[in-house]
């Protein structure tokens, strides 16, 4: 398929946003960004000008997903796309393009709670990008910056949004007891070579957080393992050692933020080609490993 959409950037609102910047900087190892025009701070994972926006406020979650298409006509056809599927899109403002850094942008509420944007042109930084604590770099060519989980109670109207409205495509789903008469759900949906960019997990009761993580990929493996010492060297709280996913193949570790939801950072996941006909049922979540190592 053409890769025509990718991931553009995840908007956070935290009470505290400097109180993020150790764990994205020293732990996670992105590339702090310029503060936005509506003075967000940022993080970079590739050449873009920002992929992570952390703004204050009480949310103390995902606020916005940016997802990009490639050109301006692109844009259109995909704007296009959402009203025809009966969520209309609105008209972003100069200053909201602005703080952006996109050419274009409309936003459409998603059924699980997060503004998404639809956006294109997100601009390329001055500065070129280097990451001291990711030597080998990050996997984001036309694949966006990496992956987002939504936990939501609104699931079916979400799965309707993600596939009808955006277009993208589900490339296989999760679906096990994992504990008596309690069902995991999990459906992942591609837009590109990425197995997933977005996933829904089906929540059974409202909860604290709708992000359930965030992921950034690595070119290196060795990366991910020096990653996983950056945290383990922490008291953060570690959900998921080392490990290898069933679906996506990639080998990756949790560690819980200080504002409660997770990051992933992996390599190695398998790509989807317009050939995927493997849109199947997993019954367990990893190949091996993910054990829960540090609570919080
Ligand atoms: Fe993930």
């Amino acid at each position: 398929m053409p890769p025509d959409l990718q991931l553009a950037y995840l908007g956070l609102e935290v009470p505290e946003p400097d109180s993020l910047a150790p764990f994205f900087g020293e732990v996670i190892g992105l590339v702090p960004g310029a503060p936005t025009a509506d003075g967000s701070a940022t993080w970079r994972d590739d050449e873009r000008v920002h992929r992570l926006l952390v703004g204050a406020g009480p949310a103390n979650d995902a606020v916005c997903i940016g997802v990009e298409a490639a050109d301006a006509a692109a844009f259109t056809a995909y704007a296009d796309r959402l009203r025809a599927a009966g969520f209309d899109p609105v008209e972003g403002t100069d200053d909201e393009r602005s703080a952006r850094q996109v050419d274009g942008l409309v936003h459409v509420d998603a059924p699980f709670g997060v503004r998404v944007e639809l956006v294109h042109g997100l601009a390329v930084a001055d500065e070129p990008f280097a990451a001291p604590l990711m030597p080998g770099g990050f996997l984001t060519e036309d694949v966006g910056f990496g992956h987002v989980v939504i936990a939501t109670m609104a699931f079916d109207e979400s799965h309707d949004f993600v596939t009808r409205g955006l277009g993208m495509e589900q490339s296989d789903w999760l679906e096990m007891e994992i504990a008596e008469g309690i069902v995991l759900e999990v459906r992942f949906y591609h837009c590109n070579a990425r197995h997933h960019s977005l996933a829904l997990a089906r929540a059974p009761f409202e909860m604290p957080q709708k992000l359930h993580h965030v992921m950034f990929e690595t070119n290196s493996r060795d990366d991910v393992g020096a990653a996983f010492d950056r945290a383990w060297a922490t008291e953060l709280p570690i959900p998921n050692g080392l490990g290898r996913h069933d679906n996506d193949g990639m080998f990756s570790f949790y560690v819980g933020s200080p504002a409660g939801f997770q990051v992933e950072v992996g390599h190695g996941a398998r790509v989807v080609g317009d050939d995927w006909d493997d849109n199947r049922r997993y019954e367990r979540i990893s190949a091996w490993g993910h054990q829960p190592l540090r609570a919080g």
